[in-house]
């Protein structure tokens, strides 16, 4: 991890957050290259769970609601951890994590206090009074969005069950343990899907999303071995059947996302705490009833640095260290660069109108300053797929090498088909 959290670091990808303060405990930004990797996962995670299916469409619902939402979810009564805190050292702990006879930082036995409730919520006030009447909460979920919405996205987008609705976006949790970089932090994206079948039917749809949802995965080429299924015991106060994908990290197997089956829970309060219907009206059967709700929610930064983790590479090239993160090319954040082995005698200008060209098309890098093993080394770092290099054979026979990041082989291709082999490989993109 340390490693990893170096490399993003130094290579512009995520870094602490409000450094030249001290930072803000696991608060993490995204550089240049994280973004590029953040925005292409939830791209490809639209993809799969929006376009490729008729029946499942999008919603972006704010993140601050009615402040009723989250007393009908359970989420003010019931979404706590249990804290503990060490009378010795001061640290605090989550108490379903650690033996609680012992203190696991200053080893003391007995010094840990009871167990008490923290909720987990984000206060805030709207408006210009500070007042128990104007508190709001940053929503610790994107679900409840969803569910608030679900009638007008079902009319509007003339959907029959079973039917989805997708949202990607910000969730705020006072988690009492954040850490392992941005694996848990406090302020996080979810990418959640709400599915709504008839009562009865959420068996099946469990089973089929849990398939969906493992390939997904898959498809990054992640090692079948790094992931498993961890079935809950203990669910959340929502939930009447909960799995969670988990992934082997360098700090052990931890949950990477969950499929839930949430029956009519929220549904059934909003109707009771709202007074409004929340019922479906079938239309082939004549029948009325409030939908049964399967979820898959993933956490995009949890995603990141799974796919980060399984990328992490480092080898001996001619004698020299190499590190490199094997990223499949879909979000890898440059696709390719256009490198010029030296900047004279016309080289730096031809790969300046190659890199134009094809410039807008995915992100490029066009590298021309500097030794080129330091280029090779800083691409790869990034984890970018194909390097095309202009050399003095380039100029005879308008030719380029094309370089693969994970094998380094080489071969040659004409410059005017870059954009050819680019879109061959990684295809345009959506
Ligand atoms: N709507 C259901 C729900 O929120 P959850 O298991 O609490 O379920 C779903 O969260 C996913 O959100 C997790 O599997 C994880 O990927 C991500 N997640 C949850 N808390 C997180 C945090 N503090 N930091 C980063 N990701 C988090």
């Amino acid at each position: 991890m340390a490693k990893l959290v170096a490399l993003c670091k130094r290579r512009g990808i995520a870094f602490p957050s409000s450094e030249i303060y001290g930072g803000i405990g696991s608060t993490y930004d995204y550089g240049p290259y994280g973004v590029e990797i953040k925005n292409s996962i939830s791209r490809l995670w639209w993809q799969e769970m929006t376009l490729s299916h008729d029946n499942i469409v999008g919603l972006d619902s704010a993140t601050i609601l009615h402040p009723k939402v989250w007393e009908a979810s359970g989420h003010l009564a019931h979404f706590t951890d249990p804290l503990l805190d060490c009378k010795n050292c001061k640290s605090r702990f989550r108490a379903d994590e650690i033996d609680v006879a012992k203190c696991p930082v200053c080893g003391m036995t007995g010094t840990l206090t009871e167990p008490r409730m923290f909720n987990l919520m984000y206060k805030a006030n709207q408006g210009p009074v500070e007042d128990v009447e104007n508190i709001v909460y940053l929503r610790p979920e994107t679900a409840q969005g969803i569910y608030l919405d679900w009638q007008i996205v079902q009319e509007t987008a003339r959907l029959k069950v079973p039917f989805g609705i997708a949202q990607i976006g910000k969730a705020f949790r006072n988690e009492i343990t954040p850490g392992n970089f941005i694996f848990r932090t406090r302020e996080f994206e979810q990418m959640e899907m709400q599915y709504f079948v008839r009562p009865g039917e959420t068996g099946p749809a469990l089973e089929y999303w849990k398939e969906q949802r493992w390939n997904w995965l898959l498809s990054f080429g992640v090692r079948p071995e790094k992931l498993r299924w961890h079935e809950h015991e203990k669910l959340a106060h929502y939930a009447r059947a909960a799995w969670d994908v988990e992934y082997e990290f360098p700090f052990g197997w931890s949950e990477l996302e969950g499929i839930h089956d949430r029956s009519d829970y929220d549904l059934s309060a909003h109707q009771r705490v709202s007074g409004k219907d929340m019922q479906y009206f079938d239309p082939t059967t004549n029948e009325r009833y409030i939908p049964h709700i399967v979820e898959t929610s993933a956490g995009l930064n949890r995603t990141m640095l799974m796919l980060l983790c399984e990328a992490y590479r480092e080898d001996v090239q001619a004698g020299e260290e190499r590190i490199y993160l094997s990223l499949d090319p879909r979000v890898a954040p440059i696709k390719a660069a256009i490198l010029p082995l030296v900047k004279k005698d016309g080289l730096a200008e031809l790969a300046e109108q190659i890199y134009l060209k094809l410039r807008g098309r995915w992100p490029l890098f066009l590298d021309i300053q500097g030794s080129i093993g330091r280029r090779y080394r800083r691409m790869d770092e990034l984890g970018t797929p194909f390097a095309f290099t202009l050399d003095y054979q380039t100029l005879e026979d308008g030719t380029v090498t094309v370089r693969w990041r994970d094998t380094l082989q080489q071969e040659r291709i004409s410059k005017d088909r870059i954009g050819e082999y680019l879109t061959e490989k990684l295809g345009e993109r959506i």
